[in-house]
């Protein structure tokens, strides 16, 4: 099976750390405009998604460009998919011209997997429903590690819709092979019970302040109305409940940082305060998914050689 990426799960703490470390190089300066590389050039990722995006389809474009490569972007509304055509027609049609890797994001768990044991492409994902969102994680982890701050014992709070969540679960993967002290939060009906079981070293709680308390990294995460098919809480009742506000990061370390993975619902998982606050570092992940995605990509694509007719 040719290698891509499915998800954190799957990643061994060296692959992790080497992916970490790479970003890091090609991350620009301070006060500098992003180099372009010539790494991949002469190659070619499609990204094929049947879900919104911003940030994560964006930056995998221009992820890919950085690295001399080309990016065609395909959305599934604006394609034969709202055709009728299958899920592995598409594929197979997209296959058949010769990218070098896949990135797709679908609202089926495990979509990408059972593709990859179908085609030969490498297949990158950028989100399966519920399950796993492998990049977004380890943008998450490079942000943290930015703040001088090791993973190993690190009190991490991840908070609000645990249960549709496919970012929580990347991060728990990837944070408990680091020996992170994770605690999950949120309303009962989004936090069930068996995420104890996810890995090792993580608790959960309904109590939001209790989730808090000396938490160096705080995580909120949005409330993901597409994947809920109960009755969902009014926005008010739940943003007293499990909102963050700026009282709240009293009780955190003094050095905490707050992360969302995005779109923020300010008012509804977070006050406006706490977004656009000294210690929010929201744009920062933006930031580091550049770099942390060209590292993933010059992984995935230094794998498949260079197989390319050559120049000459
Ligand atoms: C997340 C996603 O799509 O899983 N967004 C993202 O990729 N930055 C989280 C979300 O949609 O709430």
């Amino acid at each position: 099976m040719p290698r891509g990426l499915l998800g954190t799960e799957d990643l061994t703490r060296e692959e992790i750390q080497a992916i970490l470390d790479r970003a890091r190089d090609f991350r620009p300066g301070e006060g500098q405009r992003f180099q372009k590389f010539d790494i991949l050039r002469g190659r070619m990722v499609v990204n094929l998604f049947f879900e919104a995006s911003t940030r994560t389809r964006t930056s995998f474009e221009i992820a890919a460009r950085r690295l001399g490569a080309d990016a065609v972007s395909i959305t599934a509304s604006a394609s034969s998919v709202s055709k009728g055509e299958s899920l592995v027609d598409t594929l197979n049609t997209l296959a058949a011209m010769r990218p070098d890797a896949i990135i797709m994001r679908h609202a089926a768990s495990g979509a990408p997997h059972f593709l990859q044991r179908h085609l030969e492409t490498p297949i990158i994902n950028a989100g399966d429903g519920t399950h796993e969102h492998p990049t977004q994680a380890l943008l998450d982890a490079r942000t943290i590690l930015d703040r001088g701050a090791s993973l190993e014992g690190l009190r991490v709070a991840i908070i609000g819709d645990i249960a549709h969540s496919r970012v929580a679960r990347s991060n728990v993967y990837l944070l408990s092979k680091f020996g992170a002290d994770i605690v999950l939060c949120g309303p009962p009906s989004l936090l069930p019970k068996e995420l104890a079981q996810l890995a090792p070293g993580v608790t959960l709680t309904n109590n939001m302040d209790e989730a808090i308390r000396d938490a160096a990294v705080i995580m909120m995460l949005r409330v993901q109305l597409e994947r809920q098919h109960e009755a969902s809480f009014p926005a008010s009742e739940y943003f007293q409940f499990y909102g963050l506000r700026l009282e709240h990061l009293r009780l955190a370390s003094p050095e905490v940082i707050v992360m969302h993975p995005g779109p923020i619902n300010r008012g509804r998982e977070i006050s406006s305060e706490v977004a656009d606050s000294q210690r929010s570092v929201i744009l920062n992940q933006v930031e580091n998914g550049i770099s942390v995605r060209m590292a993933v990509l010059e992984r995935v694509l230094a794998e498949q050689g260079n197989h390319g007719v050559s120049a000459h």
